[in-house]
């Protein structure tokens, strides 16, 4: 076929396709260089959205919102992590709920692509990988190691038991599955690939489109015979990328797997800006040449609670970089899931390119400003400790059953020494007390392994408290995934033994005791009341704290850092009660006035940065 004629009959079936709503579904098939539904060719424009970072009751909501800016599928990840967050017990419940999802999904006439990993990158924690794998030093992700695998098909047959039934095969809206997630980019073990592959198959989740996505000179390392290569790339290179593809592929289908409309933040780095006009100009590109293609991402979301992942190359020139509550990602759709200019400008796009007006948009969200609430209750960290495990030498967190937060090691040391204090690989965020007064912090980001110290004469209490501020999701340290501390400590030159071990996962602000509304010194917990007649999202403004976190109603909302850029949490209305709510703070430093308050926007604390042009 011609591409014009091609192109038309593209048109005629995106036609049917957003036109009806409640259609029901049926695979997507593939014929040489397309795709084809029906008996006619089609063009899938998705946009990606994990359901995982919005919270359930706007699932539907920001799949309309899909709708109406012309996709005609979603793209999600499954985070392993937070399915399975202890080995062999599951919860596909509340948030975690994929086919409840998919379904939504579905009535909205969208088509799924789903990216169940085991692996997703994602700037999730540990790349979706349960940090209980690490706790196992004989097993390696990403390989043919049995245990790994083993891990993997009990995953995957669960998510299995999910899913299958919602395939296209079956009358369901997925019609594709990725196998693994740019392994090109890690490795070029393609039996590794065909393990993952034959464990999907294995699962049910095999039935429909299969395919493999990487960027373009990573192709070459892990695609497979019979399975869709689509290719990932960033704004102004989507000519390049599809020259590759279709160089490497000439006779399949062209799909850019994820095109990068946008970049993700990391602390201490401006918020990302990136150029919608050039982006613009490149969709309507990949649209007119009819291939198919997934806006990365339609919407971003939130990274809640400790999900974050880092980048960490391990090059001499990089350093660990650790990603931000918010995962905003400059995409169509904020945070919150409102539509931005970028949202109007793809919608012109792809309405112009399908000759289609999509639905309107759904009402807006309430936004709301919420007062000044002062914290006038606080809880020091040193009133709320576990009971300690005993050790010689300090272990990671997975060796304690640990998986996220903080974990705090103690041990007795005598004076006067006057000499560094060497943590080794800290993992990821040291603050060290000598009898509860802090002596300075060792942070991973500035490649930072020790400190001097000065300890008096006699004996006296040291404590390392450790923050996993993010397991590595990217780049070949992905593998070492344990948090904590993991090297023998040393104080000038001699190695410290006999260490209490506080694993403090800060799992629910319930049981804190020692509330005073005396002022506290150091780490600790910060609590305020406030009370609300109607609900509304909005983002809490936490300018005034240093280096912690936020509950709100026993809501983990995500990580407060005074380094920046994010300075404000969203705060999600679902979240929030009439009547009386309850914010708690954990702040490593001592604010000089503990208020929150609600904001409408987001507060950013360095100015933005175009990272694409
Ligand atoms: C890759 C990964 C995604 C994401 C992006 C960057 O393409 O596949 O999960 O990490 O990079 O945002």
């Amino acid at each position: 076929m011609k591409a014009n004629a091609w192109f038309a009959a593209c048109l005629l079936g995106a036609t049917f396709l957003l036109s009806t709503p409640l259609q029901a579904k049926t695979p997507i098939t593939i014929e040489g260089s397309h795709f084809i539904r029906a008996g006619k060719p089609h063009q899938i424009i998705s946009g990606s959205m994990d359901f995982q970072r919005i919270p359930r009751a706007y699932w539907q909501d920001h799949l309309q919102k899909a709708r109406a800016m012309g996709l005609n599928a979603i793209t999600t990840y499954v985070y392993w992590n937070l399915v399975e967050p202890k080995p062999g017990q599951f919860d596909f419940s509340g948030d975690n709920d994929v086919a409840a999802f998919v379904r939504m999904a579905q009535a909205q006439g969208l088509d799924v692509i789903l990216r169940p990993g085991p692996y997703v990158c994602a700037e999730w924690e540990a790349g979706g990988f349960p940090a209980w794998l690490f706790a196992d030093p004989h097993l390696h992700v990403r390989t043919q190691d049995p245990t790994y695998l083993k891990a993997v098909d009990r995953y995957f047959q669960r998510l299995g038991r999910e899913l299958s039934p919602l395939m296209a095969a079956h009358g369901g809206p997925i019609v594709a599955v990725q196998v693994e997630n740019e392994y090109g980019s890690y490795g070029d073990d393609r039996v590794y690939m065909e393990d993952i592959h034959q464990a999907l198959v294995r699962a049910g989740l095999g039935t429909d489109i299969l395919f493999t996505s990487d960027g373009a000179d990573e192709l070459r390392n892990d695609t497979l015979p019979g399975v869709l290569a689509v290719v990932n790339f960033n704004t102004g290179e989507a000519k390049s990328a599809f020259k590759t593809l279709e160089a490497f592929r000439p006779d399949q289908p062209r799909m850019a797997g994820e095109y990068w409309a946008g970049w993700f933040d990391h602390w201490g780095e401006p918020h990302a800006h990136t150029d919608a006009t050039v982006q613009a100009k490149e969709l309507a590109w990949m649209l007119s040449q009819g291939y198919s293609l997934n806006v990365f991402v339609f919407e971003g979301g939130t990274t809640f609670g400790f999900m974050n992942g880092a980048n960490f190359q391990g090059n001499p020139s990089d350093h660990y970089a650790p990603q931000t509550t918010s995962y905003d990602y400059d995409a169509p759709l904020d945070e919150a899931g409102r539509p931005k200019p970028k949202f109007a400008t793809f919608r012109a796009v792809i309405a112009k390119a399908t000759g289609i007006t999509p639905p309107p948009l759904p009402a807006p969200t309430p936004f709301m400003d919420v007062p000044a609430v002062t914290l006038s209750e606080s809880a020091s960290l040193w009133d709320n400790l576990p009971e300690p495990i005993t050790v010689d030498q300090p272990q990671s967190m997975e060796q304690f059953g640990q998986a996220y937060g903080y974990i705090l090691y103690r041990t007795q040391v005598s004076g006067a020494i006057q000499g560094q204090l060497y943590l080794g690989d800290v993992r990821d965020y040291a603050s060290i007390y000598v009898d509860h007064k802090l002596v300075g912090t060792v942070d991973r980001r500035l490649k930072q392994v020790s400190l001097p110290v000065t300890i008096d004469a006699g004996e006296h209490t040291l404590d390392v408290l450790v923050e996993n501020t993010g397991r590595i999701n990217y780049g070949p340290h992905l593998a070492d995934g344990r948090a904590g501390l993991v090297d023998p400590v040393m104080l000038d030159g001699k190695a410290l033994h006999g260490w209490q071990v506080y694993p403090l996962p800060m799992t629910s602000a319930d049981a804190i005791r020692g509330w005073t509304t005396q002022a506290v010194e150091g780490p600790a917990f910060h609590r305020g009341h406030f009370t609300l007649a109607a609900l509304a999202d909005t983002f809490l403004d936490v300018t005034a704290f240093g280096k912690g976190f936020v509950w709100v109603n026993s809501h983990n909302l995500g990580r407060i850092w005074d380094i920046g850029p994010q300075r404000s949490l969203y705060l999600p209305a679902p979240w929030l009660q009439q009547g009386d709510n309850t914010v708690v703070v954990f702040d490593l430093k001592t604010p000089k006035q503990a208020v929150v308050r609600g904001v409408r926007q987001s507060i950013w604390s360095m100015p933005d940065v175009k990272t694409s042009e």
